[in-house]
């Protein structure tokens, strides 16, 4: 499985010159092959990028509306997972704790919004993670808190749609405070998350991400696990010469 690096540009940068020239220096790395690049800016930028996508680049989304009505619909300031689709996106990132936690998204909204992801033929990124109380008690209180999660995320989502899933493990404290989660417990936990999905969805070898502080000093250690099948990479994805380490480390 090749190694699936995904960059979360979130609200950044400012302008469509600097998100062009930010995929222009990406597309020019010699060696994208080595990794699955998947580039998730904002909805302004998104769209003029992916219709140009590069080889070797693919592009996604940081989130969708859970209604997809076929003619479109009265839903001001949304976009729908077919106009994603018609517009060469690929991929689109639920669930993320910014989400979570600033919009109130809940699992019900998220289980809405995968549902339509998998019915659209687009692959959803499911970010899960814990808050740090919880981290604090240990393994298996980490543990039981991400299945209730991915239980109701996925919940009524048949087996056979979840061939495309790609979960991202990224603790709720990891994200943007540059304090990684240690390599051993990411391993662990992404051993802990493709044995619960091969037991309850019968889907074996899920890809797992680790986020959370990832930055170019720290990519191998976290690529080196056989447990860790890529990234998902906030901060360090929009400055050029960082993601370019990361790619090399990979
Ligand atoms: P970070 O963000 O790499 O800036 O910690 C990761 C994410 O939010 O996906």
């Amino acid at each position: 499985m090749k190694k699936l690096i995904v960059g979360n540009w979130k609200m950044k940068p400012l302008t469509y010159d600097e998100a062009e020239r930010l995929v222009d220096k990406i597309s020019a790395f010699p060696n994208k092959d080595g990794a699955k690049i998947v580039l998730c800016p904002p909805f302004v930028w998104l769209t003029d990028l992916s219709h140009e996508a590069p080889s070797g680049i693919e592009f996604g989304a940081q989130d969708v509306f859970w209604e997809n009505p076929k003619k479109g619909g009265a839903f001001t300031g949304e976009i729908s997972a077919a106009m994603l689709k018609n517009s060469n996106v690929k991929y689109v990132i639920l669930g993320h704790s910014e989400r979570r936690n600033i919009l109130g998204e809940t699992d019900e909204i998220i289980n809405k919004k995968i549902t339509i992801v998998i019915h659209s033929g687009l692959n959803p990124i499911l970010c899960i993670g814990e808050p740090k109380n919880v981290s604090r008690k240990g393994f298996e209180a980490v543990a039981s808190f991400l299945t209730k999660q991915i239980g109701s995320d996925l919940m009524g989502v048949k087996n056979s749609g979840l061939r495309k899933l790609v979960i991202a493990y990224e603790p709720y404290w990891a994200i943007g405070s540059g304090v990684p989660q240690d390599t051993k417990d990411a391993s662990d936990i992404a051993e802990f998350i493709k044995k619960f999905i091969n037991q309850k969805y019968k889907i074996k070898n899920i890809p797992v991400l680790y986020g959370g502080s990832v930055n170019s000093s720290n990519a191998k250690d976290y690529l080196s696990l056989r447990n860790i099948n890529g990234l998902l990479v906030g901060g360090a994805s929009v400055d050029a010469s960082e993601f370019l380490k990361i790619l090399r480390a990979v």
